[in-house]
């Protein structure tokens, strides 16, 4: 089964193949298929900002389309940037990693807490959804450092060294896009599983 990924972000497009493609998944981004999504994210959560992207690149291609909504939640700004991590500056990356150290001046480094949080959903042609999510937990630095990842990653400490700091393989084996994918993957075997189930019922009754 081909799968389109429903994101324009190229630091998703990368990471979603570098995982997916390994499993045996076939998956091309809407770019390559000549295309951009063009919705309003108006979720409250993540998981409903997700549907609302694969329910668009599915209409769009007619294939099975999977899409994620993520971002980082700050616990000293209340859960900030959250669902607005994209557009919190309006500025792109470098102005809402700048926006958040001036939000987060003063702040402690014991109460820099927070998370990657990422919901993915997948709609399939006929209309049926398989989601899953996945979260990382990390700290707020206090300077960007690093060139590795994208977004919010220069800033996302695990440890004692930044996401920008992370190999590929070393993000994914413990980010909140990387965990939800493997769940989303175990999901997707077992429809496929009992797709094939109900398949053989049916040959069997008759
Ligand atoms: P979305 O495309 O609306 O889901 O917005 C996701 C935003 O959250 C990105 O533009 C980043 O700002 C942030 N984000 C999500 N996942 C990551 C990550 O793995 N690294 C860094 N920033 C991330």
């Amino acid at each position: 089964m081909k799968f389109v990924i429903a994101t324009g972000n190229e630091g998703k497009v990368r990471e979603f193949k570098r995982i997916l493609e390994p499993m045996g998944f076939e998956v091309s981004s809407l770019k390559e298929m000549g295309l951009s999504l063009d919705v309003e994210e108006t979720g409250a959560t993540f998981a409903e900002n997700a549907r609302i992207k694969a329910k668009e690149a599915c209409r769009l291609t007619g294939l099975a389309a999977i899409a994620d909504d993520s971002g980082l939640c700050v616990d000293a700004l209340g859960g900030a940037p959250g669902v607005y991590s994209a557009r919190y500056s309006g500025e792109g990356d470098d102005g809402n990693n700048q926006k958040l150290l001036r939000e987060l001046a003063g702040v402690p480094a014991e109460e820099r807490t927070g998370r990657y949080v990422c919901a993915i959903s997948c709609i399939f042609p006929d209309q049926t959804e398989l989601t899953a999510e996945g979260t990382c937990e990390g700290m707020i630095g206090y300077a960007l450092s690093g060139n590795h990842g994208f977004g919010y990653d220069p800033l996302f400490y695990v440890g004692d060294r930044s996401f920008g700091q992370y190999g590929d393989e070393e993000k994914d084996a413990i980010s909140h896009r990387g965990k939800a994918l493997r769940a989303f993957c175990e999901k997707l075997k077992e429809r496929q599983a009992k797709t094939m189930d109900e398949r053989r019922k049916k040959i069997d009754y008759k």
